[in-house]
């Protein structure tokens, strides 16, 4: 039932077009306009659904909490795309930026927001786990990315490292880290998100997620599948206080605060574009103040 109405929402311009000429009267063509645009917003992608369910249904094995210094004042690292196995140059940044994560000793643990592997190959998975377990000793917290659900990604991610979707904490600090690597959020995922902000609206809250639901920056094809989804995320966001969003994708980094949130993008790990230099992102928190400081390396 959901994979027509998809198809419907890619052909919608098209089919508009041809329905103007064919509709005898306005009224025929907004009714059925209506009826395409709603379905539009109904639909949820199964593989995005299959996600979210296993990683929710207790079959997979939950993140442990950072045992942070308990003073509510830590710093953790957060990178972009890695995209482990594309070329030698890309493992070399990688274990550039990972030695020097490592040899922060204020870091207590790091968020990689997606991408983390080219294209979700299985030895490619193993590389990146061989790889952190070498070079750092500091609890690593994956976010899903479009590269990963790759060739069965999902699968070799999942045996990896476990959940998509999932909730850990450090010292007073929750982070709810979201699957984006469909660059839409299922209603069900939304439901979750929900949930999670609605009990944690009063503590320090950052969210996670490797499609950016919005910058400043320009290219807008990088965003969410959906308007309305990026719109009704980042009013959750705002409506239950979160402080700080964390998006990856994009291969550059942006700063951007929209009403009390904090939207930053980060992922000029793999690739340099727009002169960008290769970085990654040391972010303190004190209380309920939080400082991010870009790092930026050479290979
Ligand atoms: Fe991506």
């Amino acid at each position: 039932m959901e994979l027509p109405a998809k198809l419907a929402c890619l052909g919608y311009s098209f089919i508009s077009s041809k329905m103007k000429e064919m509709a005898k009267g306005l009224g025929f063509f907004v009714v059925i306009s209506a009826l395409i645009l709603g379905a539009c917003t109904l639909f949820d992608f199964p593989q995005d659904v299959k996600r979210f369910n296993e990683s929710t249904d207790g079959s997979l094995s939950n993140a442990s909490n950072v045992d942070a210094p308990g003073t509510n004042d830590f710093h953790f690292a957060v990178f972009g795309d890695s995209h482990h196995g594309l070329d030698d140059t890309t493992e070399l940044i990688n274990r550039t930026g990972l030695s020097l994560i490592n040899a922060d000793s204020d870091i207590d643990f790091m968020v990689g927001l997606g991408d983390l592997t080219n294209s979700g190959r299985n030895h490619q998975y193993a590389g990146l786990k061989a790889t952190i377990d070498e070079l750092t000793s500091i609890p690593f917290y994956p976010v899903l990315g479009n590269h990963d659900v790759w060739f069965n990604g999902w699968d070799n991610f999942k045996q990896t490292f476990g959940r998509s979707v999932y909730t850990f904490t450090a010292d007073h600090v929750t982070f709810i880290v979201v699957d984006s690597a469909s660059s839409t959020m299922n209603k069900g995922q939304f439901e979750w998100l929900r949930d999670r902000l609605i009990e944690n609206r009063d503590n320090v809250t950052i969210v996670a997620t490797h499609v950016p639901v919005y910058t400043g920056l320009s290219g807008h094809y990088l965003l969410w599948d959906d308007p309305e989804q990026s719109y009704n995320f980042m009013q959750l966001c705002n409506q239950y206080n979160v402080d700080l969003v964390l998006q990856g994708h994009y291969h550059e980094f942006d700063d951007l605060t929209i009403g009390n949130v904090r939207f930053i993008v980060t992922g000029n790990w793999n690739t340099d574009i727009d002169g960008d230099t290769y970085h990654y992102l040391k972010i303190g928190v004190n209380g309920s103040g939080i400082t991010v400081t870009k790092v930026d390396f050479s290979i």
